[in-house]
């Protein structure tokens, strides 16, 4: 036991002459090793004892290491809990930020919008992900029909489309709005939204670009309505009036079906030599030589998409119509190719 507390001593003094970065090597020291070392020579009913002991020394220096106290310029770095940099220090200018602005796209939508509302249309938003009862069967494609394949787009592994046109909420509004036609009242809608198709790009086709839907529903409505509608709202848009040409055409959704072209700004003046016997323009590549640029389909509303959302086809009639956003747009401002929109080309959203 002398030994142990000899060593105990000799081991204190050490300990507190250590600076506190070395004072746990004292566990490790050679004089603990020469005490560790010592058991096993010691006869057998000594050792239980005598272990006890080296291990309470042991213990002991733990503790006095453990309550010492720490070394001045050892001790640990506080945390930086402040912001990354001083909340009152520029953030740095990355751009010559003087304010943002909202994408021609959008500000146009806002002004088509608000031709329909003093029509008395109200506003619907469609879906940036859709199913195939609303991009097809609901709007009378036939299963396997060769007409799906001219709204080719993306759809996910478990079958969800992003739909190709904003034709898909034409059931959604006539299923909401139905008693209102009982109640007297039509059902008179747009949607202006985004659209997607697998599409072979070039000035005139995108494959993420925007439609506005238009829905109206009543009693004896028949395409005088739909093409005075269609009139006023393009003259509305562009202050003027418009030189269109209607063209039949199909669509599974309407009967009969049209398509409503606006003369091509971009042709050159001189009218002469158009290969269009129909025209009296002469053509251009933003055209296709046509003289030309179709800008919406249009048609009255096919009686199975009315019965299908629970609409008396017997009783009411509709028209309804698809307009590319993009198009009207690029016919008002002179934009002769669909990509600027969204080529982030900050020269080109300037303008706007
Ligand atoms: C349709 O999408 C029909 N849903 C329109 C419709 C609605 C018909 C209601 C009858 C009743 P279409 O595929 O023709 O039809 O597209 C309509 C318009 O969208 C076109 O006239 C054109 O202006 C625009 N458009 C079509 N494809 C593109 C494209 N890839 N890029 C830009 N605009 C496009």
């Amino acid at each position: 036991m002398d030994l142990v507390n000899q060593t105990k001593e000799s081991l204190i003094a050490k300990l507190n002459s250590l600076p506190a970065s070395e004072k746990a090597s004292i566990l490790k020291s050679n004089e603990m090793k020469a005490l560790y070392a010592q058991i096993p020579k010691l006869k057998p009913e000594e050792r239980a004892s005598f272990g006890a002991e080296v291990n309470k020394l042991k213990l002991e220096l733990e503790e006095l290491i453990a309550e010492s106290p720490t070394d001045q310029n050892n001790l640990e770095k506080p945390f930086d809990v402040s912001a990354p940099f001083g909340v009152n220090a520029k953030a740095p200018e990355l751009f010559p930020a003087t304010g943002g602005s909202i994408h021609p796209i959008n500000q146009e939508i806002d002004k088509l919008i608000n031709i329909f509302y003093g029509m008395g249309f109200e506003a619907f938003e469609s879906r940036q992900i859709d199913d195939g009862w609303h991009m097809f069967t609901s709007l009378n494609f036939p299963e396997d029909h060769p007409a799906r394949d001219d709204y080719d787009t993306f759809i996910t592994e478990e079958g969800l489309i992003a739909p190709a046109h904003t034709s898909t909420m034409q059931s959604r509004i006539l299923s909401l709005r139905k008693n209102d036609l009982e109640e007297g009242r039509p059902i008179a809608a747009v949607v202006p939204d985004r659209v997607f198709r697998n599409e072979d790009l070039d000035a005139r086709h995108e494959h993420t670009f925007h439609q506005i839907e238009g829905i109206y529903v009543d009693k004896n409505i028949n395409v005088g309505n739909l093409i005075a509608t269609l009139k006023t709202f393009l003259s509305s848009y562009y202050q003027k009036d418009v030189e269109t040409r209607i063209n039949p055409f199909y669509f599974p959704f309407t009967e009969p079906s049209f398509e409503f072209a606006l003369s091509c700004p971009f042709c050159p003046d001189d009218r002469s030599g158009n290969e269009d016997k129909n025209s009296d323009k002469k053509g251009c590549s933003i055209c296709s030589q046509s003289g030309w640029i179709e800008l919406l389909g249009c048609g009255m509303i096919h009686p199975n998409v009315l019965e299908m959302a629970g609409v008396d086809s017997k009783k009411y009639s509709g028209f309804a119509f698809g307009c590319g956003i993009e198009r009207l747009i690029m016919m008002k401002y002179g934009i002769e190719d669909i990509r600027h929109f969204f080529s982030a080309k900050l020269k080109f959203l300037r303008q706007f």
